[in-house]
């Protein structure tokens, strides 16, 4: 299992946290933003995160809970060490025209859909991307209880990945531990993306295993 780690509920400071995720053997930094519009919470901007992650080795996961993804593409793309830039389907009204436009970076890219957000929606997407975020909290906050109900869309995108010959890893965000991460293992995700229950512990690297 491929383990992304989250900051937002760092305890430490901001860049204590992400030099302390850097020096752990975690696959991706996972990199929250929001907009204060999609999600009521507000994070750094790109160019604060392009000053963070200056000096930082790992490869970045971002995920824009965003109105106007867009908006932001460029200048991700001008960062040297993001692999993934992912937006929501429920954050643009044409989806596959800004997956289009982070096509033509260097950028992978990758779409998150809501606990509500059922994958029927997103099949006409699934040939162009290369991960699906499925989350398992309502975005906005880190430290929310995973939602179980949204296991079946994992094994459901696995079983369409299988037919179709796609090419998408399949990550889950939210609320992810050492118990939540079995029921998501057992369904047939790739990555997971964790938060509180690493940033928030003692031991970063311990919290990391228990996930793999
Ligand atoms: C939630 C964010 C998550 C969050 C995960 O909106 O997208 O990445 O930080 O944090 P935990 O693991 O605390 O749920
Ligand atoms: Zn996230």
């Amino acid at each position: 299992m491929k383990v992304a780690v989250s900051f937002l509920s760092h305890k430490e400071s901001l860049e204590e946290t992400i030099k302390k995720i850097d020096e752990t053997s975690a696959d991706y930094i996972h990199c929250d933003m929001m907009d204060g519009i999609f999600v009521p919470d507000k994070t750094q901007t790109v160019a604060d995160y392009k000053k963070l992650f200056k000096n930082i080795n790992k490869k970045l996961d971002v995920h824009m809970m965003c109105c106007s993804p867009n908006k932001y593409v460029k200048e991700f793309a001008k960062m040297s060490n993001v692999e993934y830039l992912t937006l929501h389907y429920e954050s643009h009204r044409r989806p596959i025209d800004v997956i289009n436009m982070i096509k033509h970076t260097p950028l992978k890219v990758g779409i998150a859909i809501n606990p509500e957000t059922k994958v029927s929606h997103i099949v006409p997407l699934l040939k162009s991307i290369d991960q699906v975020l499925v989350m398992s909290v309502k975005p906005g906050k880190g430290g929310q209880e995973f939602i179980e109900d949204i296991l079946y869309k994992i094994e459901t995108l696995k079983e369409l990945r299988e037919e179709n010959n796609y090419n998408y890893i399949i990550s889950v965000d939210g609320g992810i531990n050492d118990k939540t991460v079995k029921l998501v293992k057992e369904a047939g995700a790739d990555m997971v993306v964790s938060g509180s229950y690493i940033v928030k512990s003692d031991d970063y690297e311990k919290q990391i295993n228990s996930l793999r």
